[in-house]
């Protein structure tokens, strides 16, 4: 595996080669992660990663600061992953960056909370993909908001990156795996599970209720575990807008803070 970490070294160092598949992270690796590299090797020849935390996408009171740095552990995991090139820029990467604005669904769901979030993460990834310039790049359904609008920010670019999802990746409670699981208290971890329990339980219903009792329902069980959902919604996995009660394809998507730290998960309907 080769360390790239300019933008001069992976133009000279990628040329040569077609059919790249990029998987772009912020490092503290898990095997939400390798499960993208897996991927990223189905549908490529040419396998690469990028570790960058990225400030832009941080809000003033995020964890910026606090978010795990585990390079040499990373690329340790990358290598036996078989990942070929990983790209680790220094803050250089920043420089005259041009600033892009996300589509209009970036307003939605954790957009409320975290307005300028989503328009941080497209300026990014159009900036890894203008120095690395993969055929494909692989998102995790895990973020299932930032997949959709990065699909939908290269489609109206006629970007030539083909946008691939990729399932999500769980602990054995069914928690989603998450780089911010480490940052919970015992108590907290504990609890966390309720999160998935609850999506597959509205899932398992969800012929024979309608949408709001489902919702309320489930506030009502999350508020006796002490869970306080920043949104639960079951949505059109296309638009984000509420889905109706007979639509077959819906997104449940839900966002929660427990202590201070965030969590999303979410289940795809099909
Ligand atoms: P990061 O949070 O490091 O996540 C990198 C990729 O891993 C994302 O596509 C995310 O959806 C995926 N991922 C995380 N946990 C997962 C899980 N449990 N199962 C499957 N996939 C999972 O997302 C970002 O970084 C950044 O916003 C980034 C796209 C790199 C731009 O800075």
């Amino acid at each position: 595996m080769e360390i790239i970490t300019n933008e001069k070294q992976a133009k000279e160092v990628l040329k040569d080669f077609n059919e790249t598949a990029l998987v772009p992270t912020m490092g503290n690796l898990h095997d939400g992660h390798l499960s993208l590299l897996s991927k990223a090797k189905e549908v490529g020849e040419i396998v690469l990663a990028s570790i960058y935390i990225n400030p832009l996408q941080f809000g003033v009171n995020e964890d910026f600061d606090n978010y795990p740095r585990t390079l040499d552990d990373d690329l340790l995991k990358l290598e036996k992953t078989g990942c070929d090139f990983v790209f680790c820029p220094s803050e250089d990467i920043l420089k005259n960056i041009k600033n892009y604005q996300a589509p209009d669904i970036s307003k939605k769901l954790c957009g409320k909370s975290r307005p300028t979030h989503f328009d941080g993460v497209v300026t990014i990834v159009r900036k890894l993909f203008e120095v690395l310039n993969p055929d494909y790049a692989i998102f995790g359904l895990k973020d299932y908001q930032q997949f959709l609008i990065i699909k939908k920010f290269f489609n109206e670019m006629n970007f030539h990156t083909k946008i691939i999802g990729s399932p999500i990746v769980r602990e054995s409670d069914g928690l989603a795996m998450s780089s911010r699981n480490n940052l919970l208290t015992s108590e907290n971890r504990k609890i966390a599970p309720k999160i998935y329990k609850q999506l597959a339980w509205i899932r398992d219903n969800i012929e024979n209720q309608s949408h709001s009792d489902l919702i309320l329902n489930s506030i009502e069980t999350f508020k006796e575990n002490n869970i306080h959902p920043e949104y639960l919604s079951i949505l059109n996995p296309d638009t984000l807008e509420d889905a109706k009660d007979d639509d077959l394809s819906v997104l449940i998507a839900i966002a929660v803070k427990l202590g201070n730290v965030r969590l999303i998960d979410n289940i795809l309907i099909n």
